[in-house]
């Protein structure tokens, strides 16, 4: 172990048990491609690109080149009321990328900052056409959305709702789709389960149309463990949004920029939202970056509204310069290397390889998607979590960084990982379920 420089106490660490982590630090220093080197000198593969954001790999030479020529031509400049390329660009090339007509693009510096934008847009949308009575906000259980008061008001995850008080008024929720007895062990989209879409018409018939403004989901929920959405679910809610005049929000904060091996979830299912968050892959981690892409009919609303500003939300650093540099070297090197389409063809091997875990003692369910897959362990009796991280401290021993939500393991390697990567991965962890069992 290195001496250390600097002191362990003073810095609160986020969604983290400190006292545990700071009596046995994991600390990484640096970082090439798929791999993290941890502060005793050894490699660490990256099965979780991050916190599912490193999409193109490591200190990728081009980004970093991008971002230091900005720092040294424009380090910042304002958005409100003043403009400087990058983002214009930027803008361009994610509503290029988007599908059908989302073609306008806010920015913000989070996921969460994106969450609670969206929600603001679309309320403020519906106020601007004259239905400013629509104001409630539907999540779902189980889902994450950041953490911001919008945020964890649709979200679903108890732990990081229970002791923040009332939050938003006027929110319901979906059920969540996860059932083990009917699914567990699926390989990607789940049979059962469209049907829960019509909960839906259950909360608009208690509520009525008039007074809902959007339906918030991520198509793949993540950071609850890997719920795949089940075939014919999402096709099922856009068609009860569209009936009742309600915005669709996709939540794509994990799954943008090539996580299912296509742009957006959005794509890979068909299923067209009104709006999309984003952030995470959008820059590869590399600055801070979210935003919120809208569709044209919810953009010219505002723009038929009343002439001067026509959205009064915005944050200091919409559209940074370094973020928006980082943002256009990252979508290059996407479609450069094509690692969309590496993604989409690595899916099938790593499919393979999530379920090659399935039969050992203690998993009880494998679930996977392009580049995502979850294994769900059964839990400790009397200690939830437990199990799950022992999994995580033992694979960080093994060489490899995963991520744990309660007693499910997460993988979402970045993009640029091979079979070979893939095979490590699951090999490793296959090694140490069986050790901890
Ligand atoms: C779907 C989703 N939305 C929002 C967020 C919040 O993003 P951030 O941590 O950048 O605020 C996350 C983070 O994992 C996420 O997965």
């Amino acid at each position: 172990m290195s001496a250390r420089d600097y002191d362990l106490e003073p810095f609160w660490m986020p969604f983290t048990a400190n006292r545990q982590f700071k009596a046995a630090p994991r600390i990484l220093v640096s970082a090439k491609d798929m791999h993290y080197t941890a502060e005793d000198g050894r490699k660490i593969l990256d099965s979780t690109a991050g916190l599912w954001c490193v999409n193109a790999g490591h200190c990728r030479e081009p980004i970093v080149r991008a971002i230091k020529q900005q720092a040294e031509s424009l380090d910042f400049a304002p958005t409100f009321q003043m403009g400087h390329p990058g983002p214009f660009r930027l803008a361009q090339t994610i509503a290029h990328l988007a599908p059908s007509d989302l073609n306008h693009v806010f920015f913000a510096n989070s996921g969460s900052e994106a969450v609670d934008s969206a929600l603001k847009i679309a309320l403020a949308y519906h106020r601007v056409r004259g239905e400013g009575q629509r104001t409630r906000l539907i999540g779902r259980e189980r889902a994450y959305h950041g953490v911001g008061f919008g945020g964890i008001s649709v979200g679903g995850m108890t732990p990081n709702r229970k002791v923040f008080g009332a939050m938003l008024p006027g929110v319901d929720h979906l059920p969540h789709t996860h059932d083990l007895e009917k699914m567990a062990k699926s390989r990607g989209q789940p049979e059962w389960g469209a049907h829960l879409a019509n909960d839906l018409e259950r909360i608009v018939a208690l509520h009525d149309a008039s007074n809902i403004a959007a339906v918030i989901v991520e198509p793949v929920q993540g950071s609850t463990g890997v719920v795949v959405p089940p075939k014919g679910y999402l096709e099922r809610l856009r068609a009860i949004c569209d009936k009742h005049g309600l915005l669709l929000i996709f939540d794509e904060v994990i799954t943008g920029f090539g996580r299912l091996g296509s742009a957006f979830a959005a794509d890979y299912f068909g299923v067209i939202p009104d709006m999309i968050t984003f952030a995470k892959g959008v820059t590869s981690a590399t600055v801070p970056m979210g935003g919120v892409i809208v569709r044209k009919h919810v953009y010219d609303a505002f723009m038929g509204g009343p002439e001067g500003i026509e959205l009064f939300h915005g944050y200091t650093y919409s559209g940074h310069p370094l973020a928006a540099a980082a943002g256009e070297a990252t979508l290059a090197l996407y479609h450069d290397e094509e690692l969309f389409a590496n993604a989409a063809r690595l899916a099938p091997c790593f499919e393979d390889a999530a379920h090659s875990l399935a039969d050992i003692p203690n998993v009880i369910d494998v679930r996977n998607i392009g580049l995502m897959a979850g294994i769900e362990l059964a839990p400790r009796p009397g200690k939830p979590g437990a199990r799950g991280y022992e999994a995580l401290v033992g694979c960080f021993e093994a060489g490899l960084l995963t991520r744990i939500t309660g007693d499910t393991l997460a993988c979402s390697p970045p993009l640029i990982a091979t079979k070979a990567h893939i095979d490590q991965i699951f090999t490793t962890i296959g090694k140490v379920l069986k050790a901890i069992a």
